[in-house]
């Protein structure tokens, strides 16, 4: 299906059913989640998380989250431990991942790149509820985005990303929560974060009422999440964090109303959550401009560590030197 351009479909009556018709047949659908658009297909088709990787230029060895309707409908490829139906029972549907023990051969071994683990999680949008509702099986969807870019906050978002890559689009409009999902792996002997997001990290520990461990700062050769890799999220400009004010030319993305000479405000009133909902699409504006970007300082609490997460991960070096170069550019 592809070279025969996106198809951006309403999410739904008959733009939904074409989408699982699509996702049947092996092909590709972006959708709206909470956190971010998800580049979705059937994760029992080799050929179809194939494409996944393909369409992204991403790594094999990073693996996909599996989204299904329900956390019942998750006991089929995962094995469920007390804390996590304590977890599942808190927090979905909404942001955050699961890694749990594979429980079956049921899913294209692709979508775990050959790990024992496997990442899942069950969406709160009404869109992609309503889609793995139809198509009725366990979607693969990592962010609709090229390896290593901005993730996608709205439809057009991925069109400008991955336009002529993918099948189809589901158009549900802004994402509310506009970072990615939290990420905690329950593998191993003790719970483990490994990606700041949508759930806060107090929010978790409230509820397992631990601390969590949380993955180091470096990156190992082989990240277990895109967290761990140093460069990601990456715009084409530079990115100086904690910024006060702008220094040269640069546009400052402002924070609270301290930053009245801001040409961005996340948040004017100082809200996270408003921060986190406008980060993605502010990035892209700011990086429109085409001159290094300054961010003001974000407080490091609740959905602010995500945010400094994502900020951080954007600032940093990049592989091969300062410029990525054109290819994979959603901006280009
Ligand atoms: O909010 C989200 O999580 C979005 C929406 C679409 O659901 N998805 C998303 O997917 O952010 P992605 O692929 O961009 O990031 C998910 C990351 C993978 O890159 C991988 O590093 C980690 O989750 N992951 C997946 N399976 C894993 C596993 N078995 N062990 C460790 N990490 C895993
Ligand atoms: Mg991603």
């Amino acid at each position: 299906m592809e070279g025969l351009g996106t198809q951006l479909l309403p999410p739904e009556g008959e733009g939904l059913h074409r989408a699982v018709q699509i996702l049947r047949a092996g092909g590709l659908v972006a959708f709206p989640t909470e956190t971010v658009y998800g580049l979705g297909a059937d994760a029992r088709d080799d050929e179809a998380v194939a494409g996944i990787f393909r369409a992204k230029g991403r790594p094999s060895y990073n693996p996909l989250i599996v989204h299904l309707a329900d956390a019942a409908g998750v006991a089929r490829y995962a094995r469920m431990s007390p804390v996590a139906e304590r977890l599942a029972a808190a927090f979905w549907p909404g942001p955050l991942t699961l890694v749990l023990p594979l429980a079956r051969a049921a899913l294209s071994p692709l979508v775990t790149a050959g790990l024992g683990t496997v990442g899942v999680r069950v969406p709160a949008h009404p869109v992609a509820q309503a889609l793995l509702a139809e198509f009725g099986g366990p979607l693969a969807a990592p962010s609709a985005n090229p390896s290593g870019r901005v993730s996608p906050t709205r439809a057009a978002h991925v069109t400008e990303g991955l336009g002529g890559r993918i099948d189809a689009v589901l158009d549900g409009g802004d994402c509310d929560v506009g970072v990615e999902s939290t990420i905690v792996d329950l593998s191993g002997p003790v719970p483990r974060l490994l990606r700041q997001g949508g759930i806060p990290q107090e929010a978790l520990e409230a509820c397992l009422g631990h601390p969590l461990e949380t993955g180091s700062d470096t990156a190992p050769a082989r990240p277990n999440a895109p967290g761990q890799l140093s460069s990601h999220y990456a715009p084409r400009a530079t990115l100086r964090l904690n910024a006060r004010a702008p220094e040269g030319d640069e546009v400052w993305i402002g924070f609270g109303p301290g930053c009245k000479d801001a040409a961005f405000n996340l948040s004017p009133r100082g809200d996270l959550h408003q921060a986190a909902a406008r980060l993605f699409h502010t990035l892209r504006l700011a990086d429109a401009e085409g001159r290094p970007i300054a961010v003001a300082p974000i407080p490091e609490t609740g959905l602010g560590r995500a945010i400094n997460d994502r900020l951080r991960r954007a600032a940093a070096p990049r592989p091969g030197g300062g410029d990525q170069g054109e290819a994979g550019n959603p901006f280009a």
